[in-house]
């Protein structure tokens, strides 16, 4: 299990690192990546929310095989947009919606640096999105207004008060 960085922690406000090298460190890396993630019940987790700048994300979709994502970009949006209900294990506790287009093509390279090209939509086109922004710094909460934003904000410290104090002390 490794460490989720919260909300504040400036890794998670990084651009991240190209990866260069599909050694068998990178595999251990996405190892643990995927473990953290099922273990917090997420269905994506990207570098920086672990404490690595690099560009790689996992999504795990149940249902679905785990799919890695080395060095990403989203080539294509769709024009129609839709409303999803999101969450970040980096700022646990809150949801809001957040609109995003509703399909996406992403170009990117498994775990041994080979390029693929997929298309998706639904479920899987958000958490690529989500995920991809992770690797810009952005965080869902930027996507909303300025007002819901600080209404999320606000929520997550109330509902994390005891955390964030601990935080602060170390
Ligand atoms: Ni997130």
């Amino acid at each position: 299990m490794l460490d989720i960085y919260t909300l504040g922690d400036d890794v998670l406000r990084e651009e991240c690192k190209d990866i260069t090298e599909f050694d068998p460190a990178l595999r251990m890396l996405a190892d643990a990546m995927l473990d953290t993630l099922d273990e917090a019940d997420g269905v994506g987790l990207a570098g920086p929310q672990v404490g690595v700048s690099q560009k790689i994300f996992v999504v795990h979709i149940s249902g679905s095989a785990p799919m890695y994502f080395i060095n990403p970009s989203i080539i294509e949006t769709s024009i129609e947009e839709c409303p999803y209900e999101e969450g970040c294990l980096s700022v646990p506790g809150v949801y809001h919606d957040v609109i995003r287009p509703a399909s996406v093509t992403v170009q990117a390279q498994d775990l041994d640096g080979k390029p693929f090209t997929l298309k998706a939509e639904g479920l899987l086109a958000r958490v690529i999105q989500h995920e991809n922004d992770h690797l810009h710094g952005v965080l869902y909460i930027d996507h909303l207004s300025e007002s819901d934003r600080k209404a999320v904000i606000r929520s997550y410290e109330r509902k994390n008060k005891a955390r964030l104090k601990a935080k602060k002390r170390v």
